[in-house]
């Protein structure tokens, strides 16, 4: 019998790198620090776990409305008009599981066998591995390392794109690199997208989860952008809601419809009671993403200054995000063995950069939002010693 169809056994992505190698270790009963997994060290604030929970008691258990519950689609529409100078509709968004779902919904609903979509390198690379699965070809563009940080270089896009160009990926903040993308660079893409008619994907899934003096912009809100934007986001990070698999795509009605065919025919709608507790994400109290940021923020600064102390390794200030992404070139030790290494001898589980792409070789990726401070500290000393 033929297992799996051919388009699973290349294109589906090789699974979450360094986590499943550190889940090996910790269940042979070793203490790991997983510095490795995006997962917010938080548990969801009160008032959210409370609403889903009153929600499950009055009995919210039935299907609900196929493009999600409509009350969570309002707020959401009317938080983008007032915090992102975007004018969505409640038609004009599709509540998902997660990230993940939009993307993929979004992917498979714009692309044809064949279609190029732009990633910028280093990228995530489960958006790649959609992108594949939906048919399209993935092309990567080097962003440029300019005064410490990677960014966008408009010529290299520009370069790249060719007659089967379909989409332009963008993560805004960036995960791995923290780039938090200037209004000047988001109008340099804009120009390309409008020039060749390309759709963009703006996953602003850290659009909180900023620093210092940084401000997020939102793709879609820049003339003319809206038409050929899907925005997708979620609950996941800035309400550290990773499990409770909540996101949303944000795009004009007529691409949104589409979208609704394939998140209708793999899950119907997400969790209805999980969706009532989103809808307090969005319309409750925010100070407690400005207390988990604030956090976020102190334990970025141990994790840059501790790298920074090891010979060898340099390591710029994320403008968002939970990662950092030092260069680790001056170790002379490829990224995936020092990873490996670091796991092994202290215990700390990291990704190698090799993991997310070309120009992610010669650097790791650190997340400092997984563990609370002290532990965090402790990771980062059991690191430094391994490499002294
Ligand atoms: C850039 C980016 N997009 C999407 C996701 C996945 O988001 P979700 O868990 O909401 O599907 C992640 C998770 O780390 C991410 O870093």
């Amino acid at each position: 019998m033929k297992w799996p169809a051919s388009r699973m056994k290349s294109q589906a992505g090789k699974g979450y790198g360094m986590y499943e190698t550190a889940a090996t270790l910790q269940s042979a009963g070793i203490d790991v620090i997983h510095l490795e997994v995006g997962r917010p060290s938080s548990v969801t604030p009160a008032h959210i776990r409370e609403a889903a929970k009153t929600a499950l008691d009055n009995g919210i258990v039935h299907y609900g409305d196929l493009q999600g519950l409509a009350p969570l689609r309002e707020a959401l529409a009317t938080r983008y008009c007032e915090e992102r100078n975007v004018n969505y509709e409640a038609s004009e968004i599709l509540i998902t599981n997660g990230v993940t779902q939009a993307s993929y919904a979004a992917f498979m609903s714009a692309l044809d066998e064949g279609d190029e979509v732009i990633v910028l390198d280093p990228f995530y690379p489960q958006h790649n591995s959609k992108i594949r699965l939906a048919g399209g070809t993935v092309v990567q563009v080097p962003l440029s390392m300019i005064k410490g940080m990677y960014r966008l270089d408009a010529n290299r896009l520009e370069d790249a794109i060719t007659a089967t160009t379909r989409m332009i990926v963008l993560i805004n903040p960036a995960n791995p690199v923290g780039t938090v993308y200037t209004r000047e660079e988001l109008e340099q893409i804009a120009q390309l997208a409008e020039h060749h008619d390309l759709l963009v994907l703006s996953d602003e899934v850290y659009e909180y989860i900023i620093f210092d003096d940084c401000t997020h912009i939102s793709f879609a809100s820049l003339p003319g952008m809206k038409e050929r934007t899907i925005t997708v986001n979620a609950f996941t990070k800035a309400y550290a809601m990773d499990g409770w698999r909540i996101g949303y795509a944000a795009a004009p009605e007529h691409m949104i419809s589409v979208m609704r065919q394939v998140t209708m025919n793999t899950t119907t709608h997400p969790c209805v009671f999980a969706q009532e507790g989103a809808l307090v994400a969005v319309t409750g109290p925010q100070d407690c993403v400005r207390a988990m940021v604030a956090e976020d923020c102190e334990r970025r600064d141990l994790v840059v200054e501790t790298l920074n102390s090891i010979k060898g390794i340099t390591c710029n200030v994320p403008q968002g995000t939970i990662y950092a992404f030092p260069d680790i070139s001056g170790l002379g030790i490829g990224s995936d063995e020092l990873a490996l290494k670091i796991l092994q001898s202290a215990h700390v589980a990291v990704e190698s950069g090799a993991f997310y792409g070309r120009q992610g070789e010669g650097h790791l990726r650190v997340c400092f939002g997984s563990e609370k401070y002290e532990r965090l500290a402790q990771g980062m000393q059991r690191l430094k010693a391994s490499l002294g």
